[in-house]
């Protein structure tokens, strides 16, 4: 009798933590649910301003709180569309789908568009997110020729693909001939589809090779990671490695270090070779148990802005800000890159790594990141930082801050 009821007992405290679990699952899910709501209004607002133009693509936010757009040639045309495939992913409302065929097809004279590396950006984001949704073959064709477009970027003497063309160090010290940012890790996705889908390996011979060199001479010993390296391009010797949007060259810029964390994971996820995993998983520890990432994981737009033996190639004013700007861009790459990674590691790395990327979203859908307070009319997360050197987008909404969000939420979604 004393057994049965102790029996009885045990199923009903399984009962009861059942429920409880299941509820703060729930509770768990809420601010997916509260960032896509909060998400809805201010895109169909960016829809209405933007409509039938498809020439200005929607990237920030000027001083005057108009619309900073960019043009089909710079690098972020591709995170508006690919925004409206996540927005019609998790409402499966058509009305998001026709906005984002609309600007997604609005890309496609950008398959040729050869003057700087970013074009995986560009075509993978609209045309790559479309290819979920839409089989069209012409689809296929546009993202064969933006990859082939991208490797006439590369280098067999260098081993890496060329991000930006022959331009002054920051500061014009020195001239860079063959700058590689850390940034271009996030265009190989492109080569590794166009090898699968045209069988031939050279595109995805061309990004193993990009990746090899970034990991030789983009990340220091503690797997920090240099912002911009300049090859010299006849014998493809290592001339600087330096910064553009850093704090200093020697510093590590956030949003450079979640492009690599999150660069890594995916061609770990093409190649399943262990060194690109352990580069991904080295750069993610470096960023998420250094001591200058504030609690709510929301890292400063560099990690070592300010501190002794960093030596800027700007005019850095301390007391300019109250606060070092934070970049909530950064955490979103990040967290989206966190959860994939989280899938290739054994468990104590995979709690690490999930639980984290929950901890920035969670921060950037609370309402300090989120824009529930009529920030602004138009953007989902307040609080990134582009070029802070250069003075421009400091504490700003920026595209792409709300295209890595929305797909770190749709991840999580899944992942549940
Ligand atoms: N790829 C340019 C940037 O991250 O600002």
């Amino acid at each position: 009798m004393k057994k049965q009821k102790s029996k009885f007992l045990a199923y009903v405290f399984l009962f009861i933590l059942n429920i409880a679990s299941s509820s703060c699952a729930d509770r768990d899910n809420d601010f997916v649910d509260k960032s896509f709501d909060t998400a809805k209004p201010l895109y169909l607002n960016l829809l209405e301003v933007t409509n039938g133009n498809f020439k200005d693509y929607p990237h920030s936010l000027n001083e005057d709180s108009t619309i900073k757009y960019l043009q089909i040639d710079e690098w972020t045309g591709g995170f508006w569309p690919g925004i409206l495939w996540f927005m019609y992913n998790h409402t499966k409302e058509e009305k998001w789908k026709e906005a984002a065929l609309q600007w997604t097809h609005s890309l496609e004279s950008n398959q040729y568009n050869t003057s700087h590396h970013d074009i995986g950006f560009m075509m993978f984001c609209s045309y790559g997110n479309a290819l979920n949704y839409v089989n069209h073959p012409k689809y296929q064709d546009i993202l064969i020729q933006s990859a082939k477009s991208l490797t006439k970027r590369y280098s067999p003497i260098v081993g890496s693909i060329q991000s930006w063309n022959v331009r002054k160090s920051k500061g014009d010290i020195n001239l860079w001939e063959y700058p590689v940012i850390m940034d271009n890790m996030m265009n190989l996705e492109l080569l590794f589809y166009a090898s699968k889908v045209t069988h031939d390996p050279f595109f995805k011979q061309v990004a193993i090779n990009h990746a090899i060199k970034t990991m030789e001479n983009h990340l220091r010993k503690d797997h920090s990671s240099y912002h911009v390296v300049n090859y010299d391009p006849n014998t493809g010797k290592v001339l600087h490695k330096q910064t553009l949007q850093g704090f200093s060259d020697e510093s590590t810029w956030a949003r450079g270090q979640a492009w690599g964390i999150y660069g890594f994971t995916t061609v770990y996820r093409e190649t399943k070779d262990d060194r690109f995993l352990q580069t991904a998983m080295n750069m993610a520890d470096f960023f998420l148990d250094h001591p200058n990432l504030p609690k709510d994981k929301i890292p400063y737009w560099d990690f070592n802005v300010g501190q002794p033996g960093f030596y800027p190639d700007w005019d850095f004013d301390a007391n300019r800000f109250k606060e070092t700007p934070r970049d909530a861009s950064a955490a979103a790459i990040a967290s989206s890159a966190l959860l994939e990674l989280s899938t290739y590691v054994e468990s104590k790395h995979k709690s690490k790594y999930y639980n984290a990327a929950v901890v920035m979203l969670k921060s950037l859908s609370s309402d300090v990141y989120l824009n529930t307070d009529n920030n602004n009319p138009y953007f989902l997360l307040k609080h990134s930082t582009g070029n802070l050197p250069s003075n421009r987008e400091i504490d700003v909404p920026l595209i792409y801050a709300d295209y890595y969000f929305l797909e770190a939420l749709t991840r999580l979604k899944n992942m549940k």
